[in-house]
């Protein structure tokens, strides 16, 4: 039997910095209400001509780094994006180019912030079913692409930033189990309603919300996959070291840890450094949960992520 099982783990964040200070300037915002009501202090803005495969190609170079691996190894990305570099190719293909790799498959997938566990997902079953050996899973956004900096709803929670992780086949797991869900009658409730056509941008190409809804429905969902993680493979939350959740909102890390009765000391928070990156957040904390000693060889880690379209998602892995 062959399993998948992270060898390496890595980050990168643009050198930008917007505090809510910042903010304060050009939006009708206070530093206080954004700390008050979503935990988040700053969040990363990539430079101008940074796009989101230069994130990932960051973050892919040093997690092969961190697996003492190089790219001649690797035979599948995927790519987690929700702003991708252009229509196409996709920026899987763009990232394959930069990093040297020429061969094996490259493809995006589109989950918004349920994406890196949407690619990671995928990416198991290819090297469980022998199709792949090594995939570099890569959740990357410059999402602040998207964003109507006049509108305060929106523009405070967002940042730019990617994570990726070398998968490898391996004869133990590793990933224990993922499990995905989407419901698209859920889409007016979160999305950017814009497309291309007929030579130009048509409807609206900016983050639409509503908030209150979002947040109801992702302290839901998130505990539920949580819990159909444990059962599926017979564990309780005590069982499990850390839990890497989506960074959206404090108050919804907060309210889905005690749901599930984990210790808030066991669970990853980087939304006040980063804000919501949207695909990226999850890998972006699971890196710096890894490099900061927290997440050790041999443990249990249960990532949750929730976003757009409605989707979510979970993966319980073994570190
Ligand atoms: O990855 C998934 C993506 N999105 C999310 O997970 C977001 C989920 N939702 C949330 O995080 C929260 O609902 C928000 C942070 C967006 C909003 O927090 P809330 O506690 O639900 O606030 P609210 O929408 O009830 O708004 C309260 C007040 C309103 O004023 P009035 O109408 O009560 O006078 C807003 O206009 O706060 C006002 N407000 C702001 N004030 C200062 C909204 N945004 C801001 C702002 N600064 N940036």
């Amino acid at each position: 039997m062959t399993y998948s099982k992270i060898a390496g783990t890595g980050s990168y964040t643009p050198d930008r910095i917007l505090t809510n200070r910042d903010l304060e300037k050009f939006v009708d915002t206070d530093d206080a209400w954004i700390r008050s009501r979503t935990g988040i202090q700053q969040r990363h803005v990539r430079a101008e001509g940074e796009t989101t495969s230069d994130l990932a190609l960051v973050a892919s170079r040093r997690a092969l780094e961190a697996a003492g691996l190089t790219t001649a190894d690797v035979d599948l990305i995927v790519v987690a994006t929700t702003t991708p570099d252009m229509v196409f190719p996709s920026t899987a293909c763009l990232l394959q180019a930069k990093l040297g790799v020429k061969d094996g498959a490259a493809f995006d997938v589109q989950a918004v912030c349920t994406g890196f566990v949407y690619a990671l997902s995928v990416a198991d079953k290819f090297i469980r079913s022998g199709s792949a050996r090594c995939a570099l899973v890569v959740g990357a956004e410059t999402f602040t692409n998207l964003l109507d900096w006049n509108d305060r709803n929106t523009c405070v929670l967002f940042g730019d930033g990617a994570g990726a992780v070398v998968l490898q086949a391996a004869r133990e797991p590793g990933i224990y189990s993922t499990h995905l869900h989407s419901d698209g009658r859920y889409a007016d409730l979160l999305s950017v309603p814009g497309t291309v056509s007929g030579g130009k941008a048509s409807g609206s190409p900016t983050v639409k919300m509503d908030g209150g809804a979002v947040f109801k429905f992702a302290v839901k969902v998130l505990d539920q996959v949580c819990r159909e993680a444990l059962e599926a493979n017979g564990l309780a939350i005590s069982d499990v070291d850390w839990l890497v959740p989506h960074q959206a909102n404090i108050r919804i890390i907060e309210s889905t840890g005690h749901k599930l009765g984990i210790d808030p000391a066991r669970v990853v928070v980087t939304v006040d450094r980063h804000g919501n990156t949207s695909a990226a957040s999850i890998p972006l904390a699971l890196d710096l949960a890894v490099r900061d000693g927290r997440i050790r060889h041999g443990q249990r880690v249960l990532l949750a992520g929730v976003g757009g379209g409605f989707t979510w998602g979970s993966a319980l892995i073994g570190m």
